[in-house]
């Protein structure tokens, strides 16, 4: 029984489950080398078949992320609600002379972005919309199949989806689930639901315009950012603002007794433009937009992020007390592109009565891929639930490949004997590495197979990794991957934060110890790494606790600045070579920048 799922929109994906395994999850951007693509996810969906050896033919069922009419008929009530206001929408400019698209202009462009911050709300909804009629015959145009199909298509709710992305891989026999993301195909933009066994119920949906999501990516754009990419930028900076604010975006949302809250639209104009826009009372509160081109970030920029995101924490708490009092549940399962906020997902575990906590790495809208798949395969059809691998889903190459990349690239290596423990002794030397093996992972954070891993001892791997590898703010944190063993001797919590959406304290007397990953207010956004769920990179950072007696280290994605986390041996070498790293492990291959410059002389 083979299942396809696909998401279209920010962050394409495709996931492949068969009998209740997942087989294959990528996002289209690692394979296209394209940042965030929305287009269709073409190599992805071939790569998810290749990898089970089938055709399209062979597909049981394709499950979509998107429904056909929900959001249709929830977006023309909105558009007469706020009417004239949302004429708007038609116009071609965002008002910071960062021209987006209007809505007529997305649909003929087919959603084509031009940056990250174009984007149409309004013209986004009619192309998903659209989209539903053409799904079968641009599968198999893209595919090149025009051979016989068997399988049945499934429109999926998309906040749904994202609830079977997070619950169904957990291992949790039932749970509280909460999903929060701009908005969904019934204008949700907030989704509290609890599940038991195979089944999910709906305990309420917050809609359009009530959107965190959209808030804090409206925010994000005032800041100067891309929305619906540099959040996590925004969620970096928050610490080195003030309180200055923090009463301000208090009054934009009120919270209701219910787990519900609303927001004060007089702040925003988002819901009229469909653009990433801020109301000119804001603008009349806190100044002028941020412009993009700016490299600095001035404190009272830094001030608003601290607001905003103290209000999100706070909303977010809200929420989940209110999901915990009325499902009486233990555990709580996130997803939507809000819950990649690891500072609010690590407030949620540790300030709520909740004590066990699940996301999947690919929480925003590439996991809906995911979760469109198993909502056919766990929801409507009962099959076994794949709680067993959800992180290291996408392609792995084999030592010949590897091999034979490096030759291409005319490159000498060795082959140490034992690499994991080679490059534990280079880190703890300072120098800086790109890390790359086994199976690629899923969702946008490195979680020890395409990495760059770095000593968290040293206070110049920071600056060095942002100026010279990832050439990324100053301001940006680094996060540590450590031994799931000896995590709790250095953070707050020790509890398991496998896929980096925890953020904890760094525990006070450690701080100075480990200065790379500690950020400006004590914290860091952990990854615990295990032996049993990463048997290879445990032995890199259990080496380099052997060399140092510290069990960690700095854990980077593996790529430059506005490129996907590298994703074949050939992407690796590229970015090895376009950077300042100093070493590449490849597999069980060693490459040094040091032996290259010396046999150029
Ligand atoms: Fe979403």
């Amino acid at each position: 029984m083979y299942i396809l799922g696909i998401s279209r929109h920010h962050d394409s994906a495709a996931a492949l489950v068969k009998d209740g395994r997942i087989v294959a999850f990528i996002d289209e951007e690692r394979l296209n080398r394209k940042k965030h693509y929305g287009g269709f996810p073409t190599q992805a969906i071939q790569f998810c078949l290749d990898s089970a050896g089938i055709t399209l033919g062979d597909v049981d069922h394709v499950a979509y992320f998107w429904q056909r009419w929900p959001e249709l008929v929830y977006g023309v009530k909105h558009f007469i609600r706020y009417f004239p206001d949302t004429l708007s929408a038609f116009k071609s400019e965002n008002g910071n002379g960062h021209k987006s698209k209007g809505l007529l202009e997305t649909i003929r462009s087919d959603g084509a972005q031009d940056h990250f911050d174009d984007y149409n709300a309004g013209g986004a909804i009619l192309l998903h919309w659209l989209r539903t009629f053409t799904l079968p015959k641009v599968l198999q145009e893209a595919l090149g199949y025009d051979g016989p199909t068997k399988y049945k298509l499934h429109f999926v709710d998309h906040h749904t989806a994202h609830a079977c992305s997070t619950y169904y891989p957990s291992p949790f026999e039932e749970a509280a689930i909460f999903s929060v993301d701009g908005i969904g195909s019934d204008g949700t933009c907030t989704l509290l639901a609890v599940a038991q066994g195979n089944e999910i119920r709906d305990l309420r949906r917050v809609k359009y315009p009530n959107s965190l999501g959209a808030m804090y990516a409206v925010v994000t754009e005032y800041l100067g950012f891309y929305p619906s990419s540099d959040e996590g930028k925004v969620m970096g900076l928050a610490p080195f603002g003030t309180d200055r604010y923090v009463d301000d975006f208090r009054q934009m949302i009120h919270l209701g007794p219910d787990g519900t809250y609303e927001i004060d639209l007089s702040w925003f104009d988002f819901h009229k433009s469909a653009k990433h826009r801020v109301s000119q009372k804001f603008i009349d509160q806190f100044g002028p937009p941020r412009p993009k081109v700016r490299k600095h970030v001035e404190q009272h920029y830094a001030d608003v992020a601290y607001g905003l995101q103290v209000v999100l924490e706070e909303t977010g708490l809200h929420i989940a007390h209110w999901l915990h009092k009325e499902t009486g549940s233990k555990n709580i399962c996130m997803a939507g592109g809000v819950a990649l906020n690891s500072v609010m997902n690590g407030r949620i575990l540790l300030e709520t009565p909740f004590t066990e906590f699940f996301a999947q790495p690919a929480s925003a809208d590439n996991g809906t891929a995911l979760g469109a798949a198993l909502y056919v395969s766990n929801g409507l059809l009962g099959l076994p639930r794949p709680t067993k691998e959800y992180i290291y889903l996408g392609p792995e190459y084999s030592e010949a490949e590897m091999e034979s990349a490096l030759h291409q690239a005319a490159l000498s290596f060795t082959q140490p004997p034992d690499i994991s423990s080679h490059v534990a002794q280079q880190i703890a030397d300072g120098k800086i590495i790109g890390w790359f093996q086994g199976r690629m992972e899923c969702g946008p954070r490195a979680l020890g197979n395409r990495s760059i891993v770095a000593d968290p001892r040293s206070p110049e791997t920071k600056p060095r990794l942002n100026d010279k590898i990832k050439h990324r703010e100053p301001f940006r944190p680094f996060a540590p991957s450590a031994l799931i063993e000896r995590s709790g001797e250095y953070f707050a919590s020790s509890y398991p934060s496998t896929v980096m959406l925890l953020v904890y304290d760094v525990l006070e007397h450690r701080r100075d110890e480990v200065p790379a990953i500690t950020h400006v207010d004590g914290t860091a956004r952990v990854q615990t790494v295990s032996r049993e769920e990463n048997p290879t990179y445990w032995q890199l950072i259990k080496h380099f606790e052997e060399v140092t007696g510290v069990p960690m280290v700095v854990n980077t994605s593996f790529n430059d600045n506005n490129e996907p986390i590298v994703c074949s041996p050939h992407d690796a070498i590229r970015c090895f070579l376009n950077t300042d790293l100093d070493g590449l492990a490849l597999g069980p291959f060693w490459v040094e920048k040091e032996s290259m410059s010396h046999e150029s002389k």
